[in-house]
């Protein structure tokens, strides 16, 4: 197989298909490792990692640092909340003195689109996107589409609909690419207005109809409104009510369906908004294996960017 074609994991963007391939073969790998009794490798023994996060986060940053445990790295954390980014630093000197610690490789949480992209470009040690404003976060499409092939083997010609607040996630974008890199034909289906114009211009399926949507489906990605980015004077849409009624997944829509979908959700889940919470607590639901799966999938990419350090042993 081929080598890792990239140095750092900006975005989906950038990867090959042989690339998504190689992070999910590594990845089969370690899930077996960390589902052992000794669930530890020393594949990452000798480097450091920091994990820079300028934006909340629970499930992404413990999910990275238990993976950079599990392969014997040394992790340093580091939160803008009790940092000197508030003192006026900008994030090039933030980071530059984190690196003048000795520091291998970068795993950064950002408000700002771009910002993961803009650090590659000045230094140059591997940097992992963990979510960069609306823009990508790369690892969570890696995982969600990790889940999808363990359940249904290829994605090619599988329907995936994305559903929800396409406008403001970063996962949206992350799992189009993904999803199209891997053969699959994708939908989204929320609220005109959480849906920006230009993803009819990536090849997608734009739907504002649950029901059809549902029935179109094969998979079903819940997205969480994300309120807090939703700083407009005019709502993008009337009430959180509303937004159920006419969006939200719940027991009675599926049951509808001859075929119910294979239901995926991110994390955090707003119970009873997006998705009701009989049904995120289905069997069909695989939210907690996307979890489990985001530990395997983060120490694929960690220990493939790391080999390309030359740093790394088996
Ligand atoms: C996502 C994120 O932060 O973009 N969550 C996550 O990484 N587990 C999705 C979200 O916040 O809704």
């Amino acid at each position: 197989m081929a080598d890792f074609s990239q140095n750092h994991l900006l975005g989906i963007r950038g990867l090959t298909g042989a690339d998504v391939e190689l992070i999910f073969e590594t990845a089969r790998g370690f899930k077996d490792i960390i589902n052992r009794p000794i669930r530890k490798v020393p594949s990452l023994r000798d480097l450091t990692v920091a994990n820079l996060f300028f934006e909340n986060s629970t499930r992404t940053r413990l999910s990275f640092e238990l993976a950079q445990k599990r392969l014997s790295a040394d992790v340093v954390n580091f939160s803008a909340a009790s940092s000197s980014v508030k003192k006026g630093e900008t994030l090039a000197d933030t980071v530059r003195n984190i690196l003048a610690m000795k520091v291998d490789m970068v795993v950064m949480r950002h408000p700002h689109p771009g910002a993961a992209h803009y650090l590659s470009t000045k230094i140059d040690v591997p940097i992992i996107n963990a979510g960069d404003g609306t823009h990508e976060h790369p690892t969570q499409a890696l995982l969600d589409c990790f889940t999808l092939t363990e359940r249904l083997g290829s994605l090619s010609g599988k329907k995936v609909c994305i559903f929800g607040d396409i406008r403001h996630s970063r996962v949206a974008l992350s799992n189009v690419r993904c999803l199209q890199l891997l053969g699959a034909e994708v939908m989204v289906c929320g609220p005109a207005t959480l849906i920006p114009k230009h993803f009819a211009s990536l090849g997608v399926v734009v739907e504002h109809d649950m029901d059809r949507a549902l029935e179109w489906c094969d998979v079903a990605n819940v997205l969480r409104i994300q309120l807090e980015r939703q700083g407009a004077e005019v709502p993008f849409f009337p009430s959180l009510e509303e937004y159920h009624q006419r969006f939200g997944l719940t027991k009675a829509r599926l049951d509808r369906l001859s075929q119910p979908p294979i239901i995926l959700h991110p994390g955090p889940m707003n119970r009873g908004v997006e998705i009701a919470s009989e049904v995120a607590d289905r069997s069909d639901a695989v939210i907690l294996e996307q979890v489990e799966n985001g530990v395997a999938v983060r120490m694929a990419v960690l220990y493939l960017l790391a080999g390309r350090l030359g740093g790394s042993e088996d």
